[in-house]
């Protein structure tokens, strides 16, 4: 068992694009292993992209029971492949430590992903489940809830985050 550290804004590796996963070999799988121990033990979080632990690969577990740790899907190169609607929902991360803000996120979507097994999966999520999906797989590509937002409540969030941090003593 490994918890995994979990890497804060604005830790450089948030902002890059994730290579996508070749081939799931032993490292991946107790990358796997230890992600969802981190998931549901060591963050409460429902979700969590491999970047997030410092790991630049297409990869993130998702709590599918939404916090009551019943059921960890594990999704490997994931692709949004449809998408429709649009809902504004609150959406908190792990790596932006108490900050919440309204994000506009498709009510529904379709997404493509490799299992652990190495299966090809295709499923239709929706409502709060389709959030968590399009907020892991944007780790993926660099892109956090900062950039999700308006010019003005993004400086005023990051400000406020960035002062908060300074005062804890978590940067410097
Ligand atoms: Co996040």
């Amino acid at each position: 068992m490994g918890w995994l550290n979990i890497r804060i804004y604005p830790d450089p590796i948030l902002k890059k694009l994730a290579e996508e996963v070749s081939d799931i070999d032993e490292k991946i799988r107790k990358l796997i292993q230890d992600m969802t121990e981190t998931m549901f033990f060591g963050s409460g979080g429902i979700g969590l992209a491999a970047p997030q632990v410092g790991i630049g690969f297409r990869l993130a577990v998702i709590d599918k029971s939404l916090g009551k740790k019943e059921s960890p899907l594990v999704i490997i190169n994931p692709k949004i492949i449809a998408a429709e609607g649009e809902v504004m929902g609150e959406e908190g991360c792990l790596s932006f430590p108490e900050t919440y803000a309204p994000i506009k996120r498709a009510k529904r979507i379709e997404v493509e992903f490799i299992n652990p097994k190495g299966k090809f999966v295709r499923m239709v999520v929706e409502d709060y489940l389709a959030r968590v999906f399009q907020h892991e797989i944007d780790h993926l590509d660099g892109t956090l809830i900062l950039d999700r937002m308006n010019r003005l409540r993004r400086d005023f969030i990051k400000m406020r985050y960035l002062k908060r941090m300074k005062r804890q003593g978590k940067m410097t």
